[in-house]
């Protein structure tokens, strides 16, 4: 089968496609057929050798998956062959062919087609899992809000009864208006310490000093929840945040989908043969959204 492989860490050019073996599900695993998958940060991160994943070149990056149940491995009984299906790998989505554990797979909304449904499974999973103790009538801070974990936790807090304040370049103010931000501050015009206030949750997708600064913001009983690594982990309101591919937490947000909450923006759509340019997009951050990578010869 055809895979974006790497043969050692460097810039996007270090990306090429190869023919390699076609995976095989081992036991609680699924083969999928690959349709499409999405391009997160940790994408590049670990394509450049800054954040190591337990794996070192040659590889196939790829975390999010959307596709078609091929072959069931040992002891698979929630998915059949031919089911449509979404969720997060440790790798390897860049590819005809993958292997995913089973409790990390959903069954695709009906509502949607593959293509979105590749981008859903890291950003929806860490904006949903990020947000758990946020409830109704609280004050939210998302950084980074037009992004592709930012879009999404922005409906989710909104859909909980949560006042959501955004920080974003003003070419995405209407934008975020319209996914239900109550406010929105251009970080690139204003210091948001100065513009937020008596926050109950910071969801930090910047990191670095945007850490202390967000400090400043949340109420003393506050919550300031970090997925980047940031310089505030020495006071007693900083959570490290780690997201984790669950099935369970995809269930819920397929629900939130067909019930029309939650909608994915799409940056744009490239073929995966184009995952370096797709790169390149997504480190200069600016993409709105996701930027979703279609695999050579989808199913239907
Ligand atoms: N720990 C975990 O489990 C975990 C899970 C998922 C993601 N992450 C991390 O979370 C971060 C965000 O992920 P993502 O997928 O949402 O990234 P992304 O889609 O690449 O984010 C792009 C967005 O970032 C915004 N942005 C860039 N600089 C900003 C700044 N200084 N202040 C506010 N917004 C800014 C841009 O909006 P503007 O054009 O408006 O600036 C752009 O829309 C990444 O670093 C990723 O690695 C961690």
């Amino acid at each position: 089968m055809l895979a974006i492989r790497q043969y050692t860490f460097g810039g996007p050019e270090v990306l090429e496609p190869a023919e390699v073996d076609r995976p095989r599900p081992g036991p609680g695993e699924v083969l999928v057929r690959v349709a499409a998958t999405s391009v997160n940060p940790a994408d590049w991160k670990v394509r450049a050798g800054l954040i190591g994943m337990a794996v070192d070149p040659p590889l196939t990056l790829g975390f999010d998956v959307s596709g078609v149940v091929d072959e069931l491995g040992p002891g698979v009984h929630r998915f059949a062959v031919g089911d449509p299906v979404y969720g997060m790998v440790f790798g390897g989505a860049n590819a005809e062919y993958v292997v995913a554990q089973a409790h990390t797979l959903a069954s695709k909304p009906a509502n949607i087609d593959l293509v979105q449904a590749a981008a859903l499974p890291t950003a929806a999973s860490t904006a949903w899992q990020a947000l758990a103790a946020l409830g109704a009538g609280q004050r939210v801070l998302v950084h980074a809000a037009a992004g592709g974990v930012g879009h999404l936790a922005v409906q989710m807090a909104k859909h909980r009864g949560a006042f959501v304040i955004g920080t974003a370049r003003a070419a995405n103010h209407e934008y975020l208006r319209g996914l239900g931000a109550d406010e929105v501050i251009d970080y690139t015009a204003v210091g948001f310490e100065s513009a937020a206030r008596d926050v109950d949750i910071v969801l930090d997708l910047v990191g670095g000093e945007y850490g202390s600064r967000s400090l400043r913001v949340l109420r003393a009983n506050g919550r300031l929840i970090d997925t980047q690594g940031s310089d505030a982990e020495a006071d007693p309101r900083y959570e490290r945040f780690y997201v984790e591919p669950a099935g369970a937490s995809l269930r819920e947000i397929t629900t939130m989908v067909e019930r029309g909450f939650l909608q994915v923006t799409i940056d744009r759509v490239l073929p995966l043969s184009e995952a370096a340019q797709a790169h390149r997009l997504s480190e200069a951050g600016r993409v709105r959204g996701k930027i979703v990578l279609v695999a050579w010869n989808p199913p239907d």
